[in-house]
């Protein structure tokens, strides 16, 4: 029988993985009559995609992401539309022109990644690690004091963007504004709320505002932040007003509801087996491992999109150029062609070539900061779970195709 699936439409959240199975033995390269674009589900295949970034490129995840938020056309979304360009004033012809690193093919995405690269370099990273650990602390002392703990609401969810406030330098005073203005730009992004209730237009506008005074500011005066390094005029190259504001939103949608799943994935997944939470307390060093495995096993990121630069062939199947091609790099992580025993969290295995983090000249450029965060959150999560229970058996599931997450994930003592 003909599998039915569509990625975008009647994805099962709950398991997708025996699907994915199906589709990986029966029609490797399936094409999605309902969605629109071929779904390619097994591990080399979608490293081919992922690697010739030539042939497929990465506009394709514009076109898929704004399929998928379904922009309004209306009237009251055009009003809003408006007020947000005088409030920025910024024109519209110019942000239609820009692009965003994700969605950029070379030569451009690569002279842009290599300027908000200085801002992500392995010292950069690792000098968060004493400030992570901090607020790790203060977010756990309820769990350590044997109270009800929601993971994700207490921990996973605000950690990501306190983190990435502090690095770009917002003032205190308005890092709530900042948390208010990213929350519904990402949950836009990530197709949690709808466009046309949410307030996201009005909060774009505020933080373009902000950021405007911002980098005006830290280019006169620079200071140790990430905004004062992607303007910083000593350097080779450097950011227009424009090409900043529109990273710093890409860090917020790219960086943050993906490091609070996995976070809580991990959780999730370890929760209901004690024997790998004792050996990561008797062998904290593992942890790391453990991080890799989780993104593996459960990644919060199910696919990515490119579109097709010619007419091609995958797995024997015809691509036709301008198509929509899915990588499917949840599918490829659970791969049994690549992974022995997919199927089974294993915190000991080796993970190396996993693709939870994307693969070739688009492999995230937060993935070290992904892995210190959850590194250390872990770390410290992990002596206090034993002896926790989940409240809910199956807490609910976030509702997007593209994202692998819980709403919450609430423990109590057993
Ligand atoms: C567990 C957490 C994360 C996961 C699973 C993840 C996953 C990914 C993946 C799969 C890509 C490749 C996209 C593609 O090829 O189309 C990517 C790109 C990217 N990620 Fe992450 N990410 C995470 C956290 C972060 C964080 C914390 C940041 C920054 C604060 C970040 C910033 C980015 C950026 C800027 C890109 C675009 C890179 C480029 O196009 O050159 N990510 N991420």
């Amino acid at each position: 029988m003909a599998i039915e699936f569509n990625p975008m439409s009647d994805i099962d959240c709950e398991d997708p993985f025996s699907v994915y199975k199906r589709l990986r033995d029966e029609a490797p390269v399936h094409w999605s009559a309902e969605d629109e674009m071929f779904c390619v589900s097994r591990y080399s295949d979608v490293l081919t995609v992922l690697k010739e970034d030539e042939l497929f490129s990465s506009s394709g995840t514009m076109t898929v992401l704004l399929r998928s938020i379904e922009v309004p056309i209306n009237l009251r979304y055009g009003w809003k539309l408006l007020r947000f360009l005088l409030k920025t004033r910024i024109s519209p012809f110019r942000i239609a022109r820009a692009g965003n690193l994700i969605t950029m093919d070379r030569p451009r995405h690569d002279v842009l990644r290599r300027i908000v690269g200085r801002g992500f370099t392995p010292r950069r990273i690792a000098e968060w690690e004493p400030r992570i650990r901090e607020l790790v602390n203060e977010r756990i002392v309820d769990l350590r004091s044997g109270e009800r703990f929601d993971v994700v609401g207490d921990l996973a969810s605000p950690l990501p963007t306190m983190i990435i406030s502090e690095m770009l330098g917002i003032e205190p005073s308005r890092r709530d504004d900042f948390r208010r203005w990213s929350r519904s730009i990402i949950e836009v992004a990530s197709g949690l709320s709808d466009p046309r209730t949410s307030d996201v237009m009005e909060h774009l506008g505020e933080l373009f505002a902000y950021l405007q005074g911002i980098i005006r500011a830290r280019r006169k005066q620079p200071r140790d932040d990430l905004i004062s390094v992607l303007v910083d005029p000593r350097q080779e190259g450097v950011l227009d007003e424009l090409d900043v504001i529109q990273f710093v939103v890409l860090l917020l949608v790219a960086g943050n509801e993906t490091t609070t799943n996995l976070i809580g994935n991990a959780v999730h997944a370890l929760i209901d087996r004690p024997d790998q939470i004792e050996l990561l307390v008797r062998e904290p060093e593992r942890i790391e491992n453990l991080v890799e495995e989780a993104v593996r096993f459960d990644g919060p990121l199910q696919f990515l999109f490119r579109s097709a630069t010619r007419d091609t062939e995958l797995a024997g199947v015809k691509i036709p150029k301008g198509s929509i091609v899915a990588a499917m790099v949840s599918s490829a992580n659970r791969d049994e062609r690549r992974f022995e025993d997919p199927d089974r969290f294993d915190i000991t295995r080796d993970t190396s070539g996993h693709l939870g983090f994307g693969f070739g000249i688009h492999f995230c450029l937060g993935a070290a900061l992904a892995r210190l965060e959850s590194r250390v959150a872990l770390g410290a999560l992990l002596p206090e779970l034993k002896g926790f229970v989940r409240v809910e058996k199956q807490p609910e599931r976030l509702e997007t195709f593209l994202l692998r997450g819980r709403a919450r994930l609430e423990l109590e003592a057993a």
